[in-house]
């Protein structure tokens, strides 16, 4: 890291992918996906399959197209889906819901911990009536992007899944960040989305992969799933290319999150310490401050002239994320900028 270069904490995606991995890209044995002719995206599916403990996988270009893949491929035009209003699908995937499934989304109250109260799910299901749409889906995250990084356990899944499954909805989990979740916990992914019928997670955040996420579920829907993706153009063809580097991925970046837990928690305190900021634990990766002093516009310009790169996250609110290209020495001198920038801020 030179003593000027930017630290880049606007996201985990903006991680890129390492000698490791671009090695591991370069030999992949591919074939045309479109025709199940890539070894390489098979071996990716199947893994992915394993890890979440479902039947199959499907590999998607992004986490915002297999939550969009999982939307329609679980519900008809004119159904509703439940959703957190702190939700990525709600406030982050451009309606596509709506636009292209003709679903409308129904958000409910986030809790903090990124769950939704078991007593919001069951007032939300409807009867069947013709006057309403009717209730297809409910989707979970963990991860919580918005709520600032929390994880789920399985248990919280579970409860507000059930609710949802007696009623006859299917349960999506929008798990990109679900390895993160389970490290938190303590619980296997696998473990944490059993109660959902699918889960989607991504390669391209703190895992280092230059693209790519896998949507999962029973074989007889990511069947489906594969119909959904070719109508969104997402059919891929020599894309074992880019499998290889997820399969690299799942095998030699997961445990390693657990370092970008740590440094976050650190990033936190540091950040607290400063004054102008309210800062929570994070119990993942993602750190979000709430503005007490200045603006939030303020700060984010202050940061950027002091070379540390966030994102504006709501009203006063700024987000920080950690990650594998942002390790321990990147956060201590990030935070030694910051504490620079709040300095020459104060003094005016
Ligand atoms: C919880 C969650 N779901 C879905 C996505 C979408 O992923 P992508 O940017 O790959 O479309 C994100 C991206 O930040 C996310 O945080």
């Amino acid at each position: 890291m030179s003593a000027s270069a930017p630290i880049d904490l606007r996201s985990d995606t903006v991680t890129r992918p390492d000698a490791a991995m671009r090695r591991a890209m370069a030999g992949a044995e591919v074939g045309d996906d479109v025709f199940h002719d890539d070894p390489t995206v098979q071996r990716l599916e199947a893994l992915a399959a394993e890890r979440l403990g479902k039947e199959a996988a499907l590999f998607v270009a992004s986490g915002t197209m297999a939550n969009l893949v999982a939307v329609l491929s679980h519900t008809r035009p004119g159904d509703e889906a439940l959703t957190g209003d702190e939700s990525h699908v709600f406030n982050y995937e451009a309606a596509g819901a709506a636009r292209v499934g003709g679903v409308q989304l129904r958000p409910l109250p986030n809790a903090p911990d990124g769950g939704l109260a078991a007593a919001d799910v069951r007032a939300a299901i409807r009867e069947p009536d013709i006057h309403a749409p009717r209730s297809a889906l409910l989707c979970l995250e963990n991860t919580h992007n918005r709520c600032g990084g929390a994880a789920l356990t399985g248990a919280a899944t579970a409860a507000a899944a059930a609710i949802a499954r007696e009623a006859g909805l299917a349960v999506h989990l929008d798990g990109a960040r679900i390895f993160n979740a389970a490290i938190a916990t303590g619980e296997a992914a696998a473990e944490l989305a059993a109660s959902a019928d699918s889960v989607c997670f991504c390669l391209s955040k703190g895992l280092g992969c230059p693209v790519g996420s896998l949507l999962c579920g029973p074989r007889e829907f990511v069947e489906r799933a594969r119909r959904e993706r070719k109508m969104l153009g997402g059919g891929m063809r020599q894309a074992g290319v880019l499998a290889a580097a997820g399969i690299h991925a799942l095998e030699c970046n997961v445990a390693r999150l657990a370092e970008d837990h740590a440094n976050a928690r650190a990033l936190a305190g540091g950040l607290a310490r400063l004054g102008p900021f309210a800062v929570d634990a994070p119990a993942t990766n993602i750190v979000v401050l709430r503005v007490r002093a200045g603006t939030r516009d303020g700060w984010l310009t202050a940061f950027a002239a002091a070379g540390v790169r966030a994102v504006p996250f709501g009203e006063g609110r700024i987000r920080m994320v950690t990650h594998r290209d942002a390790g321990e020495a990147a956060v201590a001198e990030a935070l030694r900028r910051l504490e620079h920038a709040t300095a020459a801020v104060a003094a005016g």
